[in-house]
């Protein structure tokens, strides 16, 4: 069973788009060639729809029932000046397609962060101890991915959460970088790695978060870093200078690698591609780098949603405390999405990285020894203060 993903028909006029001239960002262009939410705001019209531009409905057989605002982009949503110097962490994003940028919180804050995520694997009742290495075992802790991304048991909506993705300067972060303060956020996870764990095995799996149909500049995540973070500490390995060769790579026909922790193709995840270890040769011999990112608690990192990155396992003993946060303009999302989003939110449901689409409803509660997890939450344990700021990242509110 399927249901309508969305694809453009462009029948371009011989001329160009009249592009930007009502753009408040002289450096950032944005391109209004797609059939996009209509804004009600004058200044953001340069996203308005070109009339010749058509968005027709259509069955798109490469998705399941649960890809809610799945479109597929031929063009760049955003474009850049590239002989633009904004003389601040722009310049390294646009020029790696990554950046760490310092102190986003201060120490005690991060602290206040670690402090609520460990509470909250403790609120589970599983026996956890911080203090007794011998309660890092599934049994435990809450149902995560790759030993600490815990995504389900409404996370994402803890308190905690929403406190930080409302963070002055991370919301800040991403105004500056988009050029608009009229943002959407994803509903996105946080990751909790416990150190010496002999319970799982674990790999690399160097990937993307963006599907190779998917072209240009279309989402950027990020992660707020709580614990200090060295070289043997788990954290982000990014592929540096990767997402400016994503085209190039996907020119000729990938297979996404089958690694052990691939999802299920049932689940048709859409905005991932895992590589294989030529892959990643291929990206190491066009001048990109590996590199795992070392940082300090309150230090936030940003990639390019094209950068190949994987999380490296913890190997001293440093627990790693981490929330993951992408906004994108809300001008990206159509309805579909939009509604998709208000009902997660509703839910107390997560979403992908991706703010503005692939978007997926799911009531699935997360599976312990091939059942249902009986700890299963459908409501955070601590719920957020509702603002109108909430409710207008979160997509259920209009700017
Ligand atoms: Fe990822």
């Amino acid at each position: 069973m399927y249901l309508p993903t969305f694809y453009i028909t462009a029948c371009l006029s011989p001329s160009p788009w009249p592009l930007f001239n009502l753009n408040p960002h002289p450096q950032i262009f944005l391109l209004s060639t797609l059939p996009l939410r209509q804004s009600t705001h004058q200044h953001f019209s340069y996203f308005r729809t070109p009339p010749d531009v058509t968005m027709v409905a259509k069955h798109d057989d490469s998705f399941n029932n649960k890809s809610h605002g799945a479109q597929f982009e031929g063009k760049d949503l955003i474009t850049f000046d590239e002989n633009a110097v904004y003389g601040d962490w722009r310049d390294e994003f646009h020029k790696q397609g990554c950046v760490v940028i310092k102190n986003v919180i201060t120490k005690e804050r991060a602290e206040y962060y670690a402090q609520k995520q460990m509470e909250w694997l403790k609120s589970f009742d599983l026996g956890f101890d911080e203090n007794d290495p011998s309660t890092y075992t599934a049994e435990h802790l809450p149902v995560s991915f790759k030993g600490g991304m815990y995504m389900a048991y409404a996370s994402s909506h803890e308190k905690m959460a929403w406190e930080a993705r409302m963070e002055p300067k991370i919301v800040e972060i991403f105004e500056t970088l988009w050029g608009t303060k009229e943002l959407l956020c994803s509903f996105d996870g946080m990751n909790i790695s416990l150190p010496n764990r002999t319970d799982i095995k674990w790999s690399p799996w160097p990937h993307c978060d963006q599907n190779p149909r998917r072209k240009g500049m279309q989402a950027v995540q990020g992660l707020l870093n709580y614990a200090p973070c060295g070289d043997k500490d788990g954290g982000l390995v990014l592929m540096k200078g990767s997402a400016k060769l994503f085209n190039e790579f996907f020119a000729e026909k990938r297979e996404s690698f089958d690694h052990e922790d691939a999802p299920p193709p049932e689940l048709e995840y859409m905005d991932l591609f895992l590589f294989s270890q030529k892959d990643v040769k291929w990206f190491e011999d066009r001048g990109c780098e590996l590199v795992k990112i070392n940082m300090e608690p309150g230090d936030f990192v940003l990639w390019d949603s094209r950068t190949m990155h994987y999380a490296k396992f913890p190997e001293g003993n440093q627990i790693r405390h981490v929330q993951y946060i992408c906004m994108t303009p809300v001008q990206f999302a159509n309805e579909e999405a939009l509604a998709a989003k208000k009902e997660c939110f509703e839910k107390w449901q997560g979403t992908t990285h991706w703010p503005h689409c692939n978007i997926r409803p799911t009531d699935d509660a997360p599976m312990r020894d091939g059942k249902p997890c009986p700890k299963n939450r459908t409501e955070p344990r601590e719920k957020p203060v509702i603002t109108d700021q909430l409710l207008r990242l979160a997509g259920v509110k209009s700017y």
